[in-house]
């Protein structure tokens, strides 16, 4: 069954032809107003949400559909005790395609691997959320008309931001990207995508605390919200939370196509006073998000009607290693055991998470 786990489960030419269909639903969406009729949407949603779901909710409406679900934890049979798992199985009977949010990092791939109607990742703890992604690519391509040769900036808290994990490994595979991280030392890219996707694909990067100096060069500034509810240490947010805050001064020497995103909500790193500026893309972005969900959403329901093609043999290490972050759905659901794949940098990597494996 095709899911979106990880925004590398989609190619570049399928990504492209994704953006061609939503370019099409926005000009004539009365063609796509009947094509899920009959079809259900679960929206399982174990973390708050505003955008992703009720754009996912309002996406299978536009398309025909209907939709079912929860929007807390509290209110599912998580709340009892139930794992993702045999969450993902029951929902199977109830609905034809799955969008989830979990808390746990490689939550959805469990889901996944145990439902038998496709998933979307809509966030998976600190790890990815490969659908903010096609927002994203989506509000660059109709903002700056072009999707290769940007220089992009990244701010706030690239460690546990998954919007940014997810934008690093699709931007890479356009041509001619250069990143600057923007980050305090204590939130700078996690090693798995530092190593394994910027340094292995030998993408330019440039990596500073300084958000002003780095403005000048920039096609795209990709804010970011530092993310309080994944901190372990709740006065290391307290020292970083004011870390950035982009005010209509500090956009004086930008360049005047630069487009300024952000996956919302903000707190206080992009000042109201922004939003005036025609670069504030923000709002637009989270829109295009709406376009983007129904084109993948068509994706993945007209594959689910072809025959499954075999998935290819993975050979995985079960027993020598542990996971050694305390935020993978591993070390809640224990009954899923660990497993680990050897990357091509050499490294052993747990399959759920990424993180590099601890004898
Ligand atoms: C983001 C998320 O949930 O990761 N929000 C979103 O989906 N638009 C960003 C965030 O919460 O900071």
């Amino acid at each position: 069954m095709r899911s979106l786990i990880d925004i590398l489960d989609l190619s570049v030419e399928e990504l492209n032809g994704m953006i061609a269909t939503a370019l099409d639903i926005i000009d004539h969406p009365e063609k796509y107003a009947h094509v899920c009729e009959g079809k259900k949407l679960a929206t399982l949603f174990f973390e708050p949400s505003t955008r992703t779901r009720l754009s996912f909710e309002a996406a299978m409406y536009e398309l025909g559909g209907y939709v079912l679900g929860f929007s807390e934890a509290a209110s599912s049979s998580a709340a009892k005790g139930e794992s993702v798992a045999d969450t993902a199985k029951i929902v199977s009977c109830y609905a034809d395609i799955i969008a989830m949010r979990h808390p746990r990092d490689g939550a959805a791939l469990v889901a996944a691997r145990n439902a038998s109607i496709p998933v979307i990742n809509a966030g998976d703890g600190g790890h990815c959320h490969p659908t903010q992604t096609l927002a994203d690519l989506l509000t660059i391509r109709r903002e700056l008309g072009r999707l290769d040769h940007l220089t992009i900036g990244l701010c706030g808290d690239l460690k546990y931001g998954r919007t940014v994990h997810s934008l690093i490994n699709a931007m890479c595979r356009y041509e001619g990207t250069r990143f600057v991280l923007i980050s305090p030392e204590e939130l700078r890219l996690p090693e798995y995508v530092e190593k394994d996707v910027l340094r292995a694909k030998g993408v330019p990067y440039t990596q500073t605390t300084e958000l002003e100096g780095a403005i000048p060069d920039l096609d795209v500034l990709y804010m970011t919200r530092i993310q309080r509810e994944r901190f372990e240490d709740p006065d290391q947010y307290e020292r970083l939370k004011d870390s950035y805050v982009l005010t209509p001064d500090k956009l004086a020497c930008a360049k005047g196509h630069m487009a300024v995103l952000h996956p919302l909500p903000r707190v206080n790193e992009i000042s109201v006073a922004v939003d005036a500026d025609p670069r504030a893309a923000y709002f637009r972005q989270a829109l295009n998000g709406k376009y983007m969900r129904m084109a993948l959403i068509l994706k993945l329901l007209d594959e689910a009607k072809k025959p499954a093609s075999p998935a290819p043999e993975e050979t995985f290490v079960t027993d020598r290693f542990r996971c050694r972050n305390p935020r993978c759905i591993t070390c809640v659901e224990q009954e899923l055991g660990q497993q680990f794949r050897l990357t091509a940098e050499g490294i052993y990597r747990c399959v759920y998470c990424e993180t590099a494996a601890e004898e």
